[in-house]
């Protein structure tokens, strides 16, 4: 690395409105804000600040529309019970109070193909694109919970191949609409009244297999033109989507070799389709869990793990594996099998390096209801930075997906003691550069 400076990281936060975000339980831990100020417009505001202070490109809200009930035999209450994700109120509302205090970082919503016309969301987008002056991005999701599709009114189970047919369609029907209108349409001429040039606005018209759309985009073209384009698919379906459409990928790996086996396949899925690999930037999940020293971090992990309830854990693990883990021995170890749900939540437990015991369901559950998956860095802000830069060398990546482990006090020991050690090692930003969420990620700070 001598002679040239090192490659920067991108950073994310990964949010979500929900009182427990990415651990269940943590509503109850010591420092742990979000139940009392869930609906505070105030405390997100003060999220939005936090994230700016460390340089982050953006905070992300992930979203999961219905509580998980596949575990018991479908029982609809254990989620509710023990407020695994859930309620989860609608992120888009906090995100213009949170652009409103801060300058720099972008938002990012999730919203799903599945659900929404192609027309509402290329509104929302375009609008939420106005209002934080070009700092929004989108997490394309096509959906793969039955209890969502049954709250949707959608009788039918969509399985994946089609959903992602269906999103190749959806994203084509946006992008119309996005390009719809030239940035110069504004006309405003007080000689004839003419307020725009309707020869620089057109309809959109499509009809393919799965829509039928002949409409104008009632909002006019936004600072970034259309948001930037999330994707977080795992299967070779969703990498191949992501490869296509995305500038940002996120994805849970466990370790650093996981993690330059993903970025090298989607790199070169890229290429495949006629990218260039830089036109990614590929962010790895981590849950932080710090410390003043290494110990006291690992008591905040073993309080995390003891906040958790058992029969919450198994309801979260059964809804997202798709799998209904009641009647299974918790000290078995777990065993690969091909799951009906996200088989990239069973792999992770199943595929441990060699060497390392394999974990039983008990102790999968509990993990997997502390940290939804992503690999835990737990220690002091020396430890924490040294090894989120051993992870980003050797991982490969762009940066990190990074999830609060109690918040805000997460958020403020990051800025507080983790983002200057990073900026220490030339490894984040020192100041923002550019305009809009597009520019951020893009930006070659070297
Ligand atoms: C970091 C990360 C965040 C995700 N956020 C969401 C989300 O907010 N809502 C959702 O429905 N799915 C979310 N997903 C799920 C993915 O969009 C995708 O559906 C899942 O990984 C299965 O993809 P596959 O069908 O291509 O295997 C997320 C996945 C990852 C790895």
């Amino acid at each position: 690395m001598q002679g040239r400076p090192p490659r920067q990281m991108h950073l994310s936060a990964q949010l979500m409105f929900t009182p427990a975000m990415h651990a269940i339980g943590s509503w109850a831990m010591p420092g742990n804000e979000t139940l009392p100020q869930l609906t505070k417009l105030e405390f997100w505001q003060d999220v939005a600040r936090m994230c700016e202070e460390s340089y982050f490109d953006m905070a992300f809200f992930a979203d999961h529309l219905a509580p998980d009930d596949v575990y018991r035999d479908g029982n609809r209450k254990l989620a509710i019970e023990y407020g695994v994700q859930f309620p989860v109120l609608d992120p888009l509302f906090l995100i213009p109070a949170m652009a409103a205090v801060t300058a720099h970082v972008g938002f990012a919503a999730t919203m799903s193909t599945t659900y929404y016309p192609p027309f509402m969301l290329a509104r929302k987008m375009a609008t939420l694109d106005h209002v934080t002056d070009g700092r929004i991005g989108w997490n394309v999701v096509s959906s793969f919970a039955k209890t969502e599709m049954r709250a949707m009114g959608l009788t039918d189970f969509v399985p994946r191949d089609r959903r992602y047919a269906q999103a190749e369609e959806y994203l084509q029907i946006c992008y119309r609409f996005w390009s719809s209108w030239a940035p110069d349409a504004l006309r405003a001429d007080p000689e004839t009244m003419s307020l725009f040039d309707s020869s620089k606005v057109d309809y959109v018209t499509y009809k393919g297999e799965f829509f039928d759309v002949d409409g104008c985009l009632p909002v006019h073209a936004s600072p970034q033109g259309r948001p930037v384009i999330l994707q977080a698919g795992a299967s070779p379906q969703g990498r191949d989507f992501a490869a296509r459409h995305a500038e940002g990928i996120f994805s849970i790996r466990t370790t650093a070799a996981a993690m330059a086996e993903f970025a090298d396949d989607i790199r070169a899925r890229a290429v495949r389709q006629g990218r260039s690999p830089n036109d990614v930037k590929i962010l790895f999940g981590a849950q932080l869990v710090q410390g003043r020293t290494d110990e006291e971090a690992n008591e905040r992990l073993v309080q995390l793990r003891e906040s958790v309830n058992l029969e919450g854990a198994l309801a979260k693990l059964s809804g997202r594996t798709g799998v209904d883990w009641a009647g299974h021995d918790l000290d078995a170890p777990l065993t690969q099998m091909d799951v009906p749900g996200v088989q990239g939540v069973l792999d992770m437990f199943t595929g441990r390096p060699e060497g390392e015991v394999p974990l039983t369901l008990r102790q999968a559950a509990i993990e997997f209801a502390v940290s939804s998956g992503s690999p835990q860095i737990v220690g002091s802000a020396d430890t924490i930075a040294d090894e989120m830069e051993r992870l980003f060398v050797e991982g490969r990546g762009d940066g990190f997906l990074i999830t609060p482990s109690v918040l805000p006090e997460s958020f403020r020991h990051f800025a507080d003691e983790v983002a200057p050690r990073l900026q220490k090692k030339g490894l984040l930003r020192s100041r923002y550069q550019g305009r809009s969420l597009r520019d951020l990620l893009f930006e070659d700070p070297n």
